[in-house]
């Protein structure tokens, strides 16, 4: 039976507001009854199924599992445990009727306040398309689809729809595009969302290049692509481009596709490769085979997926002298307000609708500590108070952080002598819509800058140690106080059960094996971005264009992250693969068998300490001079360890191909492998490399790009 033209422009265009079956989620498209094609539904986000709890006329609840968001789950390195959990996820969305998650947002942390990044994973491009790839397998196992976002270079939130990142080939190709390419070859997402920011002066949207010459045709995409929430104004140009499905839809996207379709602007050509693509969609989906979804996932199996996933990728930035783990049966004084409001995930369209979020309270009494019930009972009172506060004046409160209640010097005496230990947790919050700032967000406030130096000083005087637990959504400042603490936990947001999987670390029934997926500079402005992101805005642009706002240029192009830090020397607080263990691992000697396409590297892992542990091994590598100007070193391939007892060993095996040792060359527009020897860093982070070994390329090889 084949389609009207009438037909196949509304199957093209989402159906928003007309949505059936499962109500109020982000998207949907539009059912055509007389061909048997039914509506398909679309939700975010990243760290679980965007749902609304409660539906009009029904008793039941829809609450969905809050699950560790993007970065925390880049902190594992771990693609199999990162698989495992959205395998969970996948199935939750397929049991709620839902046919597309829209998931994993994978744009570059290229600065430390993008007000996303909490959804996104890492600075890396490497490290952030494999992530990806392993998120999309899992939830794609379930039978349902991904759409990897934002795509792409997306990565402010100032003036999201408008900004224009202007950014040189070889930046976008090796930083930007990279990970996308990564994560469609080895992922094979179902959808990709194109973004909605301009690059290089053309919405993204809008981008032929991009949507079908770089991403079908040189990538091998097969799949839909969707555009993000809002179709720019040429409706044509983004079919045009490659776009086969408009979000969210309205009747003038539908009028206007019909009119280009009518007066030839769009040819039946392009109008058919659009239909196939969402036909070929719509087929792979439960809703297609009516499947009886049961509204039943368990929340509760699935909870404890959330729990395991973030206790493994929980980074453990600081542990002086041991202070970590503790036994279990100590004393503990818990202060800051983010003790009681937990931030389980981000807001916007990372936000998740949980039953529950866990507390630090409620975790630390459930691993069998004793709380000081004086100090909780002052900061459940006070976050009452707040929450109050907040209903009566609709919601005045700062929503970065919560303000940090003051507790006296004489009242911390008294606590740090009835306590065996301090545990002081700092909350930061974000999302969709806003980036982060630096005074008072990426700085510590000074309410809490000043609990930590108070309890840190009292406590010390009489002999007890200090852990700050970060429950955060991007980098904070860390340099000017951590050597005040004795140890800082890093748990990001990690979903509902977060503050269990900080206690598991705490009392060391999980043996943290995190490593972070970005630099913690000393000082914001160390970064090189800082100097052209909203934060630091000019009026410099041609018509008056707001530097930051309207345009963003990407000067500090390929230099992102440690591949500025580590080669122009600039120290940082924490660098970038950086994570602690309970044990020691030694590292054996690196074998390299060089194969027909590049080369594989085994080496040996022995945990040499005394409690069971993983560790993620980077290999970094550093290219032969004569070639282009590169980072002094990049990482190109990392494994992780099963858990290690004491005394065990393991063969890890990194895999890189000579593509992989490639940068592109602008100036013939290909990517190219110099010839001569490469360098082999393995580290236990991008600066505490513990093995060299050497890799020869006989002769230079090139890809060369049609553009
Ligand atoms: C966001 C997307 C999201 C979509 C649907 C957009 O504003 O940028 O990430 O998937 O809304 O909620």
């Amino acid at each position: 039976m084949s389609m009207t033209t009438e037909e196949k422009c509304s199957l093209l265009v989402g159906a928003a507001g007309e949505g059936s079956g499962v109500p109020n989620v982000a998207g949907y498209t539009r059912a055509i009854p007389r061909v048997g094609i039914p509506q398909t539904v679309l939700s975010d986000g990243p760290a679980g199924l965007r749902l609304s709890p409660t539906r009009p006329g029904s008793s039941q609840t829809f609450y969905c599992t809050g699950f560790p968001v993007g970065t925390l789950t880049a902190c594992s390195w771990d693609p199999a445990l990162v698989e495992e959990m959205t395998k969970t996820m996948g199935s939750e969305v397929r049991e709620y009727g839902v046919d597309v998650l829209l998931a994993p947002g994978m744009n570059i942390h290229r600065n430390p306040l993008c007000g996303r990044n909490f959804e996104y994973f890492s600075e890396d491009p490497l490290l952030s398309g494999r992530m990806a790839a392993a998120y999309v397998r899992g939830v794609q196992s379930q039978g349902v689809g991904c759409s990897v976002k934002h795509f792409a270079a997306n990565n402010q939130e100032t003036n999201r729809l408008e900004n224009d990142s202007r950014i040189s080939k070889r930046a976008l190709r090796e930083m930007y595009l990279k990970n996308f390419e990564i994560a469609v070859k080895e992922g094979h997402p179902w959808t990709v969302m194109s973004s909605y920011n301009k690059l290089n002066g053309e919405y993204t949207q809008q981008s032929h290049r991009l949507l079908t010459t770089i991403l079908r045709n040189e990538w091998g995409f097969e799949g839909l692509v969707m555009t993000d929430w809002g179709c720019k104004d040429s409706t044509v140009k983004a079919v045009k481009a490659g776009n086969d499905l408009l979000m969210p839809g309205n009747q003038r996207e539908r009028d206007r596709l019909m009119a280009a379709v009518e007066s030839g602007a769009i040819s039946q050509t392009e109008l058919d490769r659009a239909v196939r693509r969402v036909l070929e969609y719509i087929v792979k989906t439960p809703r297609y085979r009516n499947y009886p979804y049961s509204n039943r996932p368990d929340l509760q199996a699935h909870a404890q997926v959330a729990r395991r996933t973030a206790a493994e990728s929980i980074v453990l930035l600081h542990n002086e002298n041991g202070t970590l783990p503790l036994s279990g049966s100590e004393r503990v004084a818990l202060y800051g307000i983010s003790s009681v409001d937990f931030f389980g995930v981000g807001t916007g369209s990372g936000f998740v609708h949980t039953s529950h979020v866990a507390n630090m309270q409620e975790a630390l009494v459930a691993a069998g500590f004793t709380l000081d019930q004086d100090l909780a009972d002052y900061y459940r009172h006070l976050y009452a108070l707040q929450q109050d506060k907040e209903r009566m004046e609709a919601s005045s409160i700062d929503k970065r952080h919560r303000p940090e209640p003051e507790v006296t010097v004489r009242t911390i005496e008294r606590q740090a002598q009835a306590n065996d230990v301090a545990v002081i947790v700092l909350g930061r919050i974000a999302g969709e819509g806003a980036d982060r700032v630096f005074h008072d967000d990426f700085q510590l406030t000074a309410p809490e800058r000043e609990l930590i130096q108070n309890v840190s000083l009292v406590y010390h005087k009489v002999g007890k140690r200090v852990v700050v637990v970060l429950n955060i959504v991007g980098v904070v400042e860390t340099a000017s106080w951590k050597d005040l603490v004795d140890a800082i936990i890093l748990p990001w947001t990690p979903g509902q059960e977060g503050p269990h999987a900080v206690a598991d670390i705490i009392k060391g029934k999980v043996n943290p094996s995190g490593k972070l997926p970005m630099t913690f500079p000393v000082n914001y402005m160390d970064h090189p971005s800082a100097a052209n992101f909203p934060y630091r805005w000019d009026m410099s642009g041609k018509k008056g264009e707001r530097r930051g706002v309207d345009f963003t240029p990407y000067e500090e192009d390929i230099w992102v992250g440690y591949r500025h830090f580590i080669t122009h020397d600039v120290a940082v607080s924490y660098p970038f693969g950086y994570g602690l263990s309970y044990t020691t691992f030694d590292y054996g000697q690196p074998k390299i068998k060089a194969g027909q396409d590049g080369f594989t590297a085994t080496i040996t892992v022995t945990n040499t300490g005394h409690m069971p542990g993983r560790e993620v091994v980077q290999l970094y590598v550093s290219a032969p001079a004569g070639g282009l100007e590169k980072p002094s070193r990049e990482l190109k391939a990392f494994a992780k360890s099963k858990t290690l007892m004491p005394g065990e060993s393991e063969k890890l095996t990194l895999t890189v191909t000579a593509y992989d040792l490639a940068s592109f060359n602008e100036s013939t527009t290909s990517w190219e492998t110099a010839a001569g020897t490469y360098v082999l860093l393995f580290g236990a982070s991008s600066t505490d490399i513990r093995q060299t070994a050497h890799y020869k390329v006989k002769k230079a090889a090139t890809w060369p790009i049609a553009e």
